[in-house]
């Protein structure tokens, strides 16, 4: 059987997914909106072989036991089910970005992983179809198969939960900034964020106004109203943090350099130059300026004693094979 290769990027929520209706199928309570990045992707190659007496799961060089594997094999379960095959694979993935900097992988690894898995063991499957297989391996991974800026209807069943285009990558010269303030994994992931998000007493306040910010943040994305984008996708932000540090049990995922970053960010803005922030299940920062910004707005965060590394990104295509 032939091996296929597939490069997928991962991608910043502007809207974010937090909480899941259906944590097996993995269906979010909410609709959710995000840009795929161009600095941060992952390089999959699957193979389907007779030969082999189990999955081999090969990520950036080493071989993977426990817990990631089983995550993987799971994932390669509903591929093998779906093509009615039961025959194992070697499957090397590898991200350009270190594995360790804090930076969510799961997006590029599993739309990545449903391209070349799918297609390895003969399936051809529709945009639509892929993304809502990515989505099972990990939420988030549904919105990084689109090209662009992608929005994940949230949906109520398998058949209507998945992503689609909204802008295409040249729609904006919109840049994200990753700033690394920590490489250690963290503490919480994000799976287990979202199997506590119902528990936070301000759940029903975001369910209640969640529709309306979406179609806010939609509107001024169109639009290409970068302030009022701005102004609401750090709002959102925050939300999730506020939502992180008062469930039960209590997540944080700041740490003195988010704080730093932020602050900074604020700084810019009152000399004048726009910036904006977002954080998901971690404590790096993701600075989201327009192109015309990005030097002057990096020459600064470097500068700051807890900036490990910055990662710029424009926007980029979804998931696609390499021939
Ligand atoms: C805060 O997609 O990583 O980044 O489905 O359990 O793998 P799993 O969760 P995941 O959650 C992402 C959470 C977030 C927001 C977002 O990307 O929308």
């Amino acid at each position: 059987m032939k091996k296929v290769r597939v490069k997928s990027p991962s991608n910043i929520a502007f809207i974010k997914f937090w909480g899941k209706k259906d944590s097996s199928l993995n269906i979010p309570f909410n609709s959710s909106i995000s840009m795929n990045l161009s600095g941060c992707y992952t390089v999959t190659s699957v193979e389907f072989d007779e030969k082999l007496r189990e999955d081999l799961i090969k990520i950036d060089g080493k071989i993977v036991e426990g817990e990631k594997k089983d995550r993987v094999v799971r994932f390669l379960d509903i591929v093998r089910k779906k093509a009615g095959k039961k025959i194992f694979a070697r499957v090397d993935s590898k991200n350009n970005f270190p594995s360790d900097a804090g930076i969510a992988s799961s997006a590029s690894a599993f739309s990545a992983l449903s391209l070349a898995a799918s297609k390895a063991i003969g399936l051809s499957l529709s945009e639509k179809e892929l993304s809502i297989l990515a989505r099972r391996g990990s939420g988030s991974a549904s919105r990084s198969v689109n090209d662009g800026f992608s929005e994940w209807v949230a949906g109520t069943s398998d058949k209507t939960s998945y992503s689609k285009s909204i802008a295409k990558p040249t729609f904006w010269d919109l840049r994200d900034l990753v700033t690394v303030v920590s490489n250690k994994a963290k503490k919480s992931s994000s799976t287990e964020g979202h199997s506590v998000a119902t528990t936070s007493p301000f759940f029903a306040t975001r369910q209640k106004n969640i529709k309306s910010r979406i179609k806010n943040l939609k509107r001024f994305l169109l639009s290409k109203n970068f302030e009022k984008f701005g102004q609401l996708l750090e709002e959102e932000a925050i939300e999730l943090h506020v939502m992180a540090m008062t469930s039960k049990p209590a997540i944080y995922y700041w740490n003195e350099g988010t704080v730093e970053v932020m602050s900074t960010i604020r700084a810019l803005r009152e000399e004048g130059t726009l910036c904006y922030y977002t954080m998901d299940a971690g404590p790096n920062v993701h600075v989201i300026c327009l192109g015309k910004d990005e030097k002057k707005i990096m020459s600064r965060l470097k500068r700051l004693k807890s900036v490990i590394k910055i990662i710029p990104n424009e926007a980029s295509r979804g998931t696609g094979e390499l021939k």
